[in-house]
């Protein structure tokens, strides 16, 4: 016993002393331990801390952990050393967060769902803020007050599914500000202040399949717009202040089956031939289009004017595609708009619908399963948003283990570290 502890110098045993002390005391503990105030799940490892009145991210997150809760904080500050974790879920909404330093999720490598929404004081955002989320699908920032985006803030977010940026105070969008995003699919600008939608503002959207961009202030489209928008099928610019829509944009979204253009002040003069000629061969599902001017066609609908209505307008623009027969709709457009209006309930369409609400046409669209839509919409959804300890009765929450409880509960790893100790001491002292 005493030769072992002569073969090893003083100074090697005191060092081999503090490597046990700091793979005990730390690793170990990185592992396992649930941050005070927080509540833990294995499986996947949930790391909760919501309503809690946190001021910053605690620090002590396990660095594994799969989903990290901190909603309805009053946390105010993100920087790059906030994060000493990875996750694959991040919800920070509901909190006072009022400056994101660049770079500050750099480190979360993996994360895919990030939700900042509800932060009403987060007016501003810095251009490298995303930086590094290359894997985010999902990015929540509905009511921030944002009244501006930094041109690179979508840099490289090649992964992003889901961009939620209603409800704030937008009144520009910039060219290009989207173009990385080719993955995107769903992209909810309503509630804005937009007032134009320029050439190139959505340029690169190749997947883009719903536009929500109601209530805005929008009064002009360039024709160019919607050039890249070959795969929507949801547009939504209801409650605007459209006069016209240029034909080509139309044109340009191929795919669409659901279109909503009420509550804008449409103009059935001649500028409205081309948007009324892409209606006659369209077959989709659309909104009320109700003429505001001139004074004689006010009140009637757009899609269903004559042929003769425009019997006085120059020739409508190039390469648009000319009725050939003289009756106003072919025998198939009839068709569709008389099944449409037979068939869906006319209430969703006839006034502005409230907000996030879905016509039961749009609900019963084939391709798409109810639940799955409403679970991207935010925070609506009280089911799936539902952790303890702000979930209805009668919810499972069995598996959890809490800071309180932990100490009860001695892990595996723990004990494996303990017997590691037991043998390293055994080893040096014999
Ligand atoms: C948070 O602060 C509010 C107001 O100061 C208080 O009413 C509430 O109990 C606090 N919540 C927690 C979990 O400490
Ligand atoms: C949010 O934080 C700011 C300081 O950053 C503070 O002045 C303000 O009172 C906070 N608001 C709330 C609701 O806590
Ligand atoms: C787009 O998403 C698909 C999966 O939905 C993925 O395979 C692909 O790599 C993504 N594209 C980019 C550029 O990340
Ligand atoms: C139309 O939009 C404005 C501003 O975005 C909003 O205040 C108003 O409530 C909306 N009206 C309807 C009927 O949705």
């Amino acid at each position: 016993m005493c030769k072992v502890i002569q073969a090893v110098p003083r100074r090697s045993s005191g060092l081999i002393l503090w490597l046990i002390l700091w793979l005990v005391v730390v690793k170990p503990g990185g592992v396992t331990a649930c941050p005070i105030h927080c509540v833990c799940y294995p499986s996947p490892m949930t790391v909760s801390c919501q309503s809690q009145n946190l001021t910053i991210v605690p620090s002590d997150v396990p660095f594994d952990s799969q989903r990290v809760f901190l909603q309805n904080n009053r946390i105010t500050q993100l920087r790059a050393d906030s994060f000493g974790f990875e996750t694959q879920v991040l919800w920070l909404y509901g909190n006072n967060i009022t400056w994101i330093e660049a770079g500050a999720f750099s480190n979360l490598r993996v994360l895919e769902e990030l939700d900042l929404g509800d932060n009403p004081s987060l007016r501003h955002l810095e251009g490298g803020a995303f930086r590094g989320l290359e894997k985010l699908q999902s990015l929540h920032m509905h009511r921030c007050r944002l009244a501006a985006l930094p041109h690179d803030l979508f840099h490289k977010l090649y992964s992003l599914q889901f961009l939620y940026l209603q409800e704030n105070q937008l009144n520009i969008l910039q060219d290009d500000l989207f173009s990385d995003l080719v993955n995107l699919s769903h992209l909810f600008l309503h509630g804005n202040r937009i007032r134009v939608l320029s050439e190139n503002v959505f340029r690169g959207l190749v997947n883009l399949d719903r536009l929500l961009i109601h209530d805005n202030r929008i009064r002009q489209v360039h024709r160019k717009s919607f050039r890249d928008l070959g795969r929507l099928t949801i547009l939504y610019l209801f409650n605007n202040s459209l006069a016209e829509l240029p034909g080509q944009a139309m044109r340009d979204v191929q795919g669409i089956q659901f279109l909503r253009l009420n509550g804008n002040p449409w103009s059935c003069d001649c500028e409205a031939q081309p948007l009324w000629e892409w209606f006659r061969t369209a077959r989709i599902s659309s909104s009320e289009v109700v003429c505001t001017s001139p004074s004689q066609r006010r009140g009637q609908d757009l899609r269903f004017l004559r042929e003769l209505d425009f019997a006085l307008c120059p020739v409508p623009d190039p390469g648009s595609p000319v009725g050939t027969t003289t009756t106003t709709f072919s025998s198939k457009t009839r068709w569709w708009f008389s099944k449409t209006m037979k068939t869906f309930p006319k209430t969703p369409f006839d006034s502005a619908p409230a907000k996030y609400e879905m016509s039961d046409a749009e609900a019963a669209l084939p391709k798409l399963d109810p639940e799955e839509y409403w679970a991207n919409y935010g925070n609506e959804d009280a089911s799936i948003r539902c952790f303890e300890p702000e979930c209805p009765p009668g919810f499972d929450n069995s598996a959890f283990y809490s800071s309180s409880t932990r100490t009860n509960v001695p892990s595996f790893l723990h004990l494996a570290s303990l017997s590691v100790v037991a043998v390293s001491l055994h080893l040096v002292f014999g």
